[in-house]
């Protein structure tokens, strides 16, 4: 499988060919980034840890020697600047991401090619996407609140001090303010957190807090993620090369589940060889089904001011 990161000159992007490269399993890796200096400079810096990490065909590339990628990572995006409103990004990164757009329909691309958004704000670019390209929607996917989730986990995990790939717990809704905690299904060892001795409300409000502020605390402390995120862009890659059937809260556009309609948002998702192979409406709260409906919203009324 072939993946081509396009933003792959950036932290996020050239973390996630990292993640990638230490995991062994798609075949070949191309880092595209405006900067073409930068692209080449990942590539190289990856490439040369091939013969320790994993036989892999790593390299820097333009559009058109990315036409034959089976899954395009969008990671490419502006930063806000400090007196910059969300509103405001969101603008600039819109056209920027329009025009990463029309230069893959311009190269060409596998019918059965997978579009995967990282850039931000994801749910907006992911729904932009799945309404631009002339694809079926499932083939068009965001991370959605994967970062979200795994950040969740492990902020519990270490409060409680247990092991965090046990502890099992759900962010679901728009990745950003409006993300909803699904404490209702949250559990450690098969056991349901609700009956561990630590956790209480004030423990999920100060564990939910932050997750949710978690971004603007790496942003503040190192000047953006990459790791983690990283990490979970490719384990939503292995998902659809292994054909795993993983349940996954990545973002793609809504047709019903929650009630929710027309806007890319994230819902327990089936994730395979197709991509998004279906939507789960497992039973939550009423507190957070309304949460779920308040999120879309939210990301419905952004989507019309901006595009
Ligand atoms: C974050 O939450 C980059 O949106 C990403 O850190």
């Amino acid at each position: 499988m072939k993946v081509s990161i396009i933003g792959g000159g950036g932290r996020v992007g050239s973390n996630a060919a990292f993640a990638l490269q230490c995991a062994g399993l798609v075949t070949d890796i191309q880092i595209l980034d405006a900067n073409t200096d930068l692209a080449e400079g990942e590539a190289l810096d990856l490439l040369h840890g091939a013969s320790v990490l994993g036989d892999q065909r790593i390299y820097a590339g333009d559009y058109d020697r990315a036409k034959d990628s089976d899954i395009f990572v969008i990671t490419a995006g502006l930063r806000r600047k400090p007196d910059e409103s969300r509103l405001d990004l969101i603008n600039r990164n819109v056209s920027l991401f329009r025009g990463i757009l029309e230069s893959i329909q311009g190269a060409g691309h596998k019918s059965c090619a997978k579009f995967f958004v990282v850039s931000n704000p994801v749910d907006i670019l992911t729904q932009l996407a799945a309404r631009t390209l002339q694809v079926d929607p499932k083939q068009v996917f965001g991370l959605g609140t994967m970062l979200d989730t795994a950040r969740f986990r492990a902020l519990i995990a270490a409060e409680l001090g247990i092991a965090t790939s046990q502890v099992k717990a759900l962010i679901l809704g728009e990745h950003g303010d409006t993300m909803v905690p699904i404490w209702s299904s949250a559990t450690a060892a098969g056991l349901p957190l609700k009956g561990f001795p630590k956790v209480n409300p004030s423990f999920e409000n100060m564990i939910f807090e932050r997750t949710r502020g978690s971004g603007a605390e790496v942003i503040r402390r190192k000047g953006g993620a990459g790791w983690a995120v990283g990490a979970t862009i490719a384990e939503t890659i292995h998902a659809v090369l292994l054909d795993k059937k993983q349940i996954l809260p990545v973002s793609s556009v809504q047709n019903g589940c929650y009630g929710i309609r027309d806007i890319s948002i994230s819902v327990p998702t089936i994730v395979g060889k197709n991509g998004v192979e279906g939507h789960l409406e497992v039973e939550l709260w009423p507190k957070e089904k309304q949460a779920m409906l308040k999120s879309a919203s939210t990301l419905k009324d952004t989507y019309q001011k901006v595009i």
